[in-house]
């Protein structure tokens, strides 16, 4: 396999002087309860604490990661930053990007500044998240995708391990329409698949026995009482991507239906050729902030050490709306397709 490390102007680099005065203007806001970051108009105001401390290098540093994303690979490490006011700083840095988004509230894990490691790992339901491991989008199971992915590295993997893999969309469909056909890549595009869907938020609204997303029927029915539906959607959408066979398969399941055999081999392909594929790595160092396109790219992490419960690797993890999404029928991947027929 092909291994590529980032370029070098992949790289931002912040004046830490400046960071902490940001730091210093959003410590005194730091909520008690860090569900307060939830809210929009909260993110807003540390973003405009923290800009109106040192705007000019607050403003530059969103525009050149904004500006870098659109290249391959779409991820830009940030390095210099001094994070020690914490999560109100995360906030207010992300923010300037868009409004963050995080599912249901079950700290550690669960809440707008995620904690990754293996010590919530091993403490949440899931245990050790060895799908971190295979190639994904994340956020496939929302109605409206995140477009960002951020990290904020507290501590990398003592053994060298837990380091960021990616592939770009780009390069992903290309290598599809090379090995498989153009046909097969228009599959990709034209056939929406049944994703499980969790999240009542960001424009899916349960009714009596209809799941409505983003204002058009398209599940036909509600699943089960917690919340669960299906959005049809394809899995390729211009130079976007989305990429989750587990909950395709979910989704499937959920329908109570068996995927076709051309489905199944469909997948197989993909998934085969998404295997074979080149990759960038990238291991980020202690306060490195990693902005990543979750829709123009797939990711993943290679192992953590050999000692899995002893590493103490720790990502400040982010998932942001931009542009930002407010309400329902607001931007975001892919295009929801009407259930197919
Ligand atoms: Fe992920």
């Amino acid at each position: 396999m092909t291994l590529t490390t980032l370029p070098d102007d992949a790289r931002v680099r912040v004046d830490a002087g400046a960071s902490r005065v940001w730091g210093e203007a959003v410590r005194p806001l730091t909520p008690d309860d860090p569900r307060a970051y939830y809210d929009w108009g909260f993110q807003s105001r540390l973003r405009d604490a923290a800009r109106a401390a040192a705007p000019r290098v607050f403003d530059a540093t969103i525009a050149a990661v904004r500006a870098r994303l659109e290249s391959a690979p779409h991820l830009v490490v940030v390095e210099g930053i001094d994070w020690s006011a914490g999560d109100a700083l995360i906030v207010a840095v992300n923010a300037g990007f868009g409004r963050i988004t995080a599912g249901g509230y079950q700290p550690p894990r669960g809440q707008i500044v995620s904690r990754l490691g293996v010590q919530t790992e091993l403490a949440g339901p899931k245990g050790p998240m060895r799908g971190a491991e295979r190639m994904h989008s994340d956020n496939g199971y929302r109605a409206t995708p995140a477009r960002l992915l951020t990290m904020v590295c507290h501590a990398p993997d003592p053994g060298g391990g837990g380091v960021t893999r990616i592939i770009t969309a780009r390069e992903l469909r290309g290598a599809i329409a090379a090995q498989l056909g153009t046909d097969v890549e228009r599959w990709f595009e034209e056939t929406p698949l049944p994703w499980r869907v969790t999240d009542p938020h960001d424009g899916v609204r349960y009714t009596d026995g209809l799941a409505e997303i983003q204002g058009k029927l398209t599940a036909g029915r509600v699943l089960d009482t917690r919340g669960q539906g299906v959005a049809w959607r394809p899995i390729l959408a211009g130079s976007d991507l989305l990429w989750s066979r587990r909950i395709i398969e979910d989704g499937f399941r959920l329908l109570g239906r068996t995927p076709s055999r051309e489905v199944v081999a469909r997948l197989d392909a993909f998934q085969g050729v998404l295997d074979g594929m080149a990759e960038w790595r990238v291991a980020l160092r202690a306060g490195d902030y990693m902005v990543a396109d979750n829709l123009r790219t797939v990711h993943s992490r290679t192992p953590l050490t050999e000692r899995y419960a002893a590493s103490t690797r720790l990502m400040l993890r982010c998932w942001v709306h931009d542009p930002v999404v407010g309400a329902p029928g607001g931007h975001g991947f892919p295009a929801l397709r009407p259930k197919r027929p």
